[in-house]
């Protein structure tokens, strides 16, 4: 850890000013301070100065005026599943541990919302409203917390069809830089009153305010739903198949490419036995008849680019088995070389430039000494790879920076974007004035109204 050991003076009052308000509740210990110092990105821990865990929203309040006094910077930490770097606390300070911020505030089921504090994971959600027939769709893998879900717009394998964070967030509450209290929107599925500032801050990484309260969109549980892999001859006949499903407008749940790679470390890791080749896991939801035909329709479109037949997971435990070892890519790629690190890109293009731009990314690795897995929500034109590096050996770290730089400039040469997913956090810092060009300086504007000191998640999306 890069690290003074004592806390900066004007620091050190606003923790002395919290230790005074939140006592057993405030954290100096080296083993606290370690476990929020990182996530699990590749990027360098850093420790903050202290941990603080408060139990409502005018508690957080208190905390950020506390540190806004003092020029304290504040990071508010979820689960510490992100995968770029955004809850690392890279200038120290005060973290806002949300863990007793875990309750179901409210489920509208006649509405289809439900209104949660921050920290409730995903799954905890789904545990909570699975009685009622309801469920909340979007997964990126990891049981994130809803609040950090919606500060880092994630997604997942189900965006495909239920859309991200963006579609799904109804309304925030939100502690800004100076300790006001804002609720973003009211539960109306529509509203035209003033500026969106759901979206605005859906997506800030906890850069323009803390994230409290979530109200989000429900879904009735699908009458049906089932799970297939298919293996394909070809990489280019996997990414056109995905390609033909999503302009023929399928319905499709799920629709993720695992290249052969992929596949591979996954056998090995989840102890399963699917074909060493390029391969699709897709899922279908909807009445009996419904995934009928879309199941129908997909593998034909499968079959006409080189897939072979649907291997079927219809039992709710072989569909949990199956994407839990796609979910488990990263600890499969890591098994790959025990003691190395995976560094997971993250892109995302319009999908008619989806084949181009995984042949060209391809042609790149094949000429490459490391190794790379590919696997992506390719219905969204989205896909990482996993490097698989030693961060000891520059060479390897070397490496992997000038193929994510040349995936990255791809993609946004392409119309894409330089994360799908995983968010700007210190690892895409780079590539947003590429991107985004003077809508940057607009960014940095709102930034600045909004924290005009400065202390929220510093050193994150932008240097100001
Ligand atoms: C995944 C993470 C890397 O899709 O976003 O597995
Ligand atoms: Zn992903």
């Amino acid at each position: 850890m890069q690290q003074a050991v004592t806390a900066p003076a004007h620091v050190q009052t606003a923790i002395d000013l919290l230790r005074a308000r939140f006592g057993e509740r405030l954290s100096t210990s080296s083993g606290v301070r370690d476990h929020h110092a990182k996530d699990e990105s590749w990027h360098v821990p850093h420790r903050p100065d202290a941990v603080v865990f408060p139990t409502s929203t005018e508690e957080v309040a208190e905390i950020v005026r506390i540190c806004a006094a003092h020029r304290t910077p504040v990071v508010a930490y979820g689960t510490g599943t992100s995968l770029e770097g955004a809850v690392i606390p890279e200038h120290g300070g005060v973290v806002i541990d949300l863990m007793h911020m875990d309750q179901v505030l409210q489920v509208n089921a006649d509405d289809l919302d439900v209104t949660v504090q921050a920290r409730v994971t995903r799954k905890q959600l789904n545990d909570f409203i699975r009685d009622r027939g309801l469920f909340f769709p979007i997964d990126p893998g990891a049981d994130a917390s809803l609040g950090g879900m919606a500060a880092t717009r994630a997604s997942g394998t189900n965006a495909v069809r239920y859309g991200t964070m963006r579609e799904n967030v109804l309304a925030l509450t939100v502690v800004l830089a100076d300790g006001r209290v804002i609720r973003t929107s009211r539960r109306a599925r529509k509203s035209a009153a003033g500026y969106d500032l759901t979206r605005l801050f859906v997506g800030s990484e906890g850069t323009l305010g803390i994230i409290t309260e979530v109200t989000l969109r429900l879904y009735g549980i699908p009458e049906a739903m089932a799970a297939a892999v298919c293996s394909f001859d070809s990489l280019e006949g996997a990414v056109n198949a995905v390609i033909q499903t999503i302009q023929l407008g399928v319905p499709v749940a799920r629709i993720e490419l695992l290249d052969d790679v992929q596949m591979d470390a996954v056998n090995r890791f989840s102890k399963l036995d699917y074909p060493v080749q390029n391969t699709l896991f897709v899922e279908f939801h909807g009445t009996e008849a419904g995934v009928k035909e879309q199941a129908e329709l997909v593998e034909s479109i499968a079959g006409e680019n080189g897939g072979g037949s649907f291997r079927w997971a219809s039992r709710p435990e072989e569909r949990t088995a199956l994407w839990t070892a796609r979910h488990d890519v990263t600890y499969a790629n890591k098994a790959l070389r025990p003691g190395c690190e995976i560094w997971a890109t993250d892109v995302c293009v319009p999908i008619s430039r989806l084949a181009e731009c995984i042949v060209e990314t391809k042609a790149d690795l094949a000429q490459s000494f490391l190794i790379a897995p590919l696997v992506g929500h390719v219905g969204d034109g989205n896909f990482h790879l996993g490097f698989v590096i030693d961060r000891n050996n520059p060479s390897e770290v070397a490496e992997a920076e000038r193929l994510n730089d040349r995936l990255v400039m791809r993609a946004i040469a392409m119309d894409g974007t330089c994360t799908g997913e995983h968010g700007i956090g210190l690892g895409k810092m780079k590539f947003l004035t590429a991107e985004h060009g003077e809508a940057v300086s607009v960014m940095r504007d709102i930034k600045r109204a909004l924290d005009p000191h400065g202390i929220l998640n510093p050193g994150k999306i932008f240097t100001l």
